[in-house]
């Protein structure tokens, strides 16, 4: 897996610091109102790690909810589409959209708006990358750990055709990589 890393974009303890910041961040938003409870829901696979780096440090009563969404084939974005619905019931609750990473917008977009049909009592969005030169005014993002360049990245979650997601850095791979099917 390593010899197919081309240069570490951000290391492992530079993302655990973040983490921190951002737990203390959405801790203190949330610390005003908590009334009807707090629901994260994590759109999967990607924000798995980051979810579970994220809520032991976020010491607030939660419940997780689950979503799955596909959007990328290889390094190409396409349609999205939700392959598992999400999993508990957000009425009424205050919803925190986790995503790994905004590239186009179209997954949380689409998550928001579903969503939002089941009346909750607020929606906010955390990710953990955001390519700022990409993402659309439409979509905005309440918590970002990283603003990055515009280039694929791999590990801590994020994956190239399901690979490399356990790189404990985020990571670009090498363009031959890219270009082969592994
Ligand atoms: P969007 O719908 O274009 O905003 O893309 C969001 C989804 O595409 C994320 O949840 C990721 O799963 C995936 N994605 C976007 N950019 C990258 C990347 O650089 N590496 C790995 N996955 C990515
Ligand atoms: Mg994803």
């Amino acid at each position: 897996m390593d010899r197919d890393v081309d240069r570490i974009l951000i290391p492992r303890e530079r993302i655990a610091e973040r983490v921190r910041e951002l737990a203390d961040e959405i801790g203190r938003t949330y610390a005003a109102d908590m009334n009807g409870g707090l629901t994260l829901v994590t759109i999967l696979s990607g924000s798995l790690i980051f979810l579970a780096d994220l809520i032991r440090c976020l010491p607030l009563r939660m419940k997780i909810g689950l979503i799955t969404v596909s959007s990328y084939k290889g390094t190409t974005a396409g349609k999205v589409s939700i392959l598992q619905q999400l999993n508990t019931n957000v009425t009424g609750r205050h919803v925190l959209l986790i995503d790994d990473i905004l590239d186009t917008g179209g997954t949380l977009r689409l998550v928001r708006d579903q969503l939002s049909t089941a009346g909750p009592r607020s929606i906010r969005t955390c990710v953990l990358l955001r390519k700022p030169s990409k993402a659309p005014a439409d979509v905005p993002a309440d918590f970002v750990g990283f603003d990055i360049e515009d280039v694929f990245v791999v590990g801590y979650g994020l994956d190239f055709n399901d690979h490399y997601r356990n790189l404990p850095d985020i990571a670009v791979l090498k363009p031959e990589v890219y270009a082969g099917e592994r």
